[in-house]
């Protein structure tokens, strides 16, 4: 019967199993430092980089005056503008209710501007009638571009009863 042999030592490990696990832990940190590293170019990139909203041009070319017929009231939803073509000539208003920005609605049979949302009312020229809303609709500036198109700018709003006549 063969005991426990006291005096036994473990193998010695070889140098190349030594080796091997020192070339693992050099790879792992060099790996774990460019990730870090990557990390870090990133975040500063994005806290470099300008922080810009872009946002459409105010300005909308509503084509030529031909396409609004006298007495007319157009809804451009995209651009939240009327452009009306009255007989004391063009004008635009913001067409985005100035109670809680509701987009409001022509309403022909009744000849106003109505909003659905709390039933505030504006006259054509943009005059509030009745409702929540605190202020009338702004005018928003008209010209004609060299071309002979219908400008709307949407930043600029200028007084009432401003018409651009063609
Ligand atoms: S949003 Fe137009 S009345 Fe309230």
């Amino acid at each position: 019967m063969r005991g426990a042999m006291p005096d036994e030592k473990p193998a010695p490990q070889s140098k190349s199993t030594d080796r091997d696990r020192r070339a693992f832990f050099v790879k792992l940190g060099l790996g774990s430092l460019s990730i870090a590293a990557a990390g870090t170019a990133v975040f500063a990139y994005q806290f470099l980089s300008p922080n810009v909203l872009f946002e459409p041009s105010p300005i909308i070319n509503a084509g030529q005056p031909e396409h609004y017929p006298l007495d007319s009231v157009t809804l451009d939803v995209n651009s939240g503008i009327y452009l009306i073509h009255s007989n004391e000539g063009f004008f635009s208003l913001g067409a985005v209710c100035t109670h809680l920005g509701c987009l409001t609605a022509w309403n022909p049979e009744l000849g106003i501007i109505a909003c659905p949302c709390h039933g505030s009312k504006f006259s054509r020229t943009g005059a509030k009638i009745e409702g929540p809303a605190p202020r009338p609709l702004p005018w928003y500036r008209v010209w004609l571009s060299e071309e002979g198109n219908l400008m709307v700018d949407r930043s600029t709003t200028i007084g009432a009863m401003q018409f651009l006549r063609v």
